[in-house]
């Protein structure tokens, strides 16, 4: 057998799917997404959510001045969906290059999802304008009746929703983020060229036992939660096959102590200051690490349209202890200390310092 290499040098990265926040959780979380990746398409979920070019050009600003500069980081920069968006905001919005996407939140589905959409066929003249110009449809693929098993509302999306979306609109690219399910697998591999999906480090790492593991466990819940055993082993398959339909979108979702510490937590896993780490472990685990890089480097660009990142970034075999907490507030931020996911475990590989 082959001795196993003990450094990969990969096409510098980009984050098809993070949430950035903003005011001091922005200061604090968005340099870990930086010093890794090139380039992130930002999630609107912001409150008041981002619905017009100008909120989304003032958001850009807001976090470039959250990151260290010589990072070289690009924000791509997505619109949050409502019932009564204006299709010529987003036309207007992407052909000035502000907006780079527009992301569907079924209405209630997560973490302010409030303002999000009632029904998706309510929206088909957005839809039009988007499939005309070439606009990527991310969607939240999860319904929101509360009759549905949580288990099962990824599944009853597709059938309810999806397939009946993408019939209606054939041309549309659309990104169905953050797989957590053997039949979303089934679905995307069997999909048009235009469909594909992201996938989580997380959902790679764990199944759903892991919100239980010796009592309730708030960081490993998140939206879609967790399923069971054999899905985690679909998407891993999935992730790790080659097929550029799938590529990375960490979905990492920081949220305060309290705010997950609570009767009522929110969803979300802040996995940002290790994801590539964690991918690198489980492409090595599956013995295809060789593919890592078009999964985090070539897939996702090429399915935007975008060129791919110039420069490189170094991965090599040191074991890394992933701190039980992180102090990363800015200076005069008084932030919690934030819990990153893997917390405590210890990853395979380690990044030695990007280089452009
Ligand atoms: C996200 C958040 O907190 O904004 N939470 C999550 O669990 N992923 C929202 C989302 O992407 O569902
Ligand atoms: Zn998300």
């Amino acid at each position: 057998m082959a001795a196993l290499p003990d450094r990969l040098l990969i096409r510098r990265p980009d984050d098809w799917h993070v949430h950035l926040r903003d005011g001091a959780i922005l200061r604090a979380v968005a340099p870990s997404t930086a010093r890794v990746f090139r380039r992130a398409i930002v999630m609107p979920n912001l409150l008041p959510p981002i619905t017009t070019a100008a909120a989304a050009a003032a958001y850009r600003e807001r976090i470039l001045s959250a990151v260290v500069q010589s990072d070289d980081f690009e924000p791509l920069m997505t619109a949050y969906l409502t019932d009564t968006i204006d299709p010529g905001e987003l036309e207007r919005g992407f052909t000035d290059g502000v907006f780079t996407a527009a992301k569907l939140y079924p209405a209630r589905a997560t973490t302010n999802a409030e303002a999000g959409v009632s029904d998706p066929a309510r929206i088909a003249p957005v839809l039009e304008t988007m499939e005309r110009i070439g606009m990527p449809l991310l969607i939240h693929g999860e319904v929101t009746d509360p009759e549905v098993d949580v288990f099962d509302r990824e599944a009853v999306f597709i059938e309810r929703h999806l397939q009946p979306l993408l019939e209606r609109h054939q041309g549309l690219k659309v990104v169905f983020e953050h797989i957590t399910t053997a039949e979303a697998v089934a679905f995307v591999e069997g999909g048009a060229p235009t469909l594909a999906a992201t996938i989580t480090p997380h959902h790679l790492q764990i199944n759903r036992n892991a919100m239980f593991l010796g009592g309730l466990r708030p960081d490993a819940y998140c939206l879609p939660v967790a399923k069971r055993e054999l899905h985690r082993i679909a998407l891993r398959g999935a992730a790790t096959s080659g097929n550029p339909k799938f590529f990375l979108g960490t979905d990492s979702a920081p949220h305060t102590r309290s705010a997950k510490e609570s009767a009522c937590g929110c969803a979300g896993i802040f996995n940002a200051p290790h994801a590539l780490e964690s991918y690198a472990q489980v492409f090595e685990q599956e013995g295809v690490l060789e593919r890592l890089e078009d999964f985090a480097s070539v897939f996702g660009p090429r399915f935007y349209g975008l060129p791919l990142n110039g420069g490189t970034i170094e991965l090599v075999r040191q074991p890394l202890q992933v701190p039980l907490m992180l102090e990363l507030g800015g200076e005069g931020d008084s932030l919690q200390p934030l819990v990153p996911f893997q917390a405590g475990e210890t990853l395979s590989w380690q990044i030695r310092a990007p280089s452009s």
